[in-house]
């Protein structure tokens, strides 16, 4: 079983960069339908507020208790993320609650305050994760079925629904198994991990690839060189889980690093407009912390 600490750290650690990613899932959903999809695009709206409402609660428990190398990371905020919700904002007329952003960039680090009553929130607030995780992973896999069965047009691509049903279901899985304090074998799992988030950094390739202008030929070229790289280190990651290689580990961080520089480029350049693409700022910042949380868990990997 896990100690008492590491339970609150560890789900609050996941709720503090998951939540945001699923509110964000849900906002980039609720873009890509058409008019005659007025119903999903209320539904996405309201699977954004109850992960809005959520992750509030969440960073009011997680004042004072998470250490400062994670508040540290870039997979909470970045320095982009209130700006790209701005501007995301501007260009769809969709209210984000730039409050949460703002609380999340002044949270205290730790300052010892793992008192009993903490434990009991974390808990309930893993309940509740649960249900909108939940309802979350629903909604995605009909979007999913209805475009693959030519029922539903949307703007978002099948593989980036698949993609952000994966990321939702590893969410659900991690919560899962911290509300039942399994202890974890992180060297089994490493490999795991770092083959999940390879293919999430290929296809992050792929998207913004495929979503830049044609006439960006240059940024093309390196998006498409990132999404070879990281399909390759997603098979040797793969092929590691049974032989425990870490020169692999070595490689995927040595890759993330630089994947993480381009899109923090990228996203500067949208925010910027230097750059001509159908990509929301918020997506590239999205990308970005999820870039960030990668090399977070590499280094924790990297330590075993
Ligand atoms: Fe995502
Ligand atoms: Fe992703």
């Amino acid at each position: 079983m896990i100690s008492r600490i590491e339970f609150i750290q560890q789900s609050l650690e996941t709720h503090l960069f998951f939540a945001r990613i699923m509110k964000e899932h849900a906002f980039f959903l609720m873009t890509g339908f058409t008019p005659r999809d007025k119903k999903f695009t209320d539904r996405a709206a309201e699977l954004m507020r109850a992960f809005e409402e959520f992750l509030a609660d969440v960073v009011r428990v997680s004042d004072g208790v998470l250490g400062e190398d994670y508040l540290q990371s870039g997979q909470v905020v970045t320095q982009f993320t209130l700006e790209a919700e701005k501007a995301t904002e501007f260009y769809t007329g969709i209210d984000i609650s730039t409050k949460i952003t703002k609380a999340e960039v002044e949270l205290s680090p730790n300052m010892g305050r793992h008192h009993p009553a903490i434990e009991r929130k974390v808990y309930m607030l893993n309940r509740r994760a649960l249900t909108i995780i939940g309802n979350i992973i629903q909604f995605k896999n009909t979007i999913l079925n209805d475009v693959l069965a030519c029922k539903m047009f949307t703007l978002n691509y099948p593989l980036l629904i698949d993609h952000i049903m994966r990321e939702a279901k590893l969410y659900q899985h991690l919560i899962m198994r911290l509300q039942k304090r399994e202890v974890i074998n992180i060297h089994k799992e490493a490999f795991e991990q770092e083959a999940f988030w390879n293919r999430i950094m290929a296809e992050h390739a792929k998207f913004i690839r495929g979503l830049l202008d044609p006439s960006e030929e240059e940024l093309i070229k390196v998006a498409h060189n990132f999404g070879k790289e990281f399909d390759e280190l997603t098979r040797e990651s793969k092929a590691a889980m049974d032989c425990a290689n870490d020169d692999v580990t070595k490689e995927s961080l040595r890759a993330t690093k630089n994947i993480r520089d381009f899109k923090a480029q990228a996203t500067d350049g949208l925010l910027d407009c230097k750059i001509k693409s159908i990509i929301l700022p918020l997506l590239g910042d999205h990308t970005l912390r999820e870039a960030n949380h990668f090399i977070h868990l590499l280094r924790i990997f990297k330590r075993y």
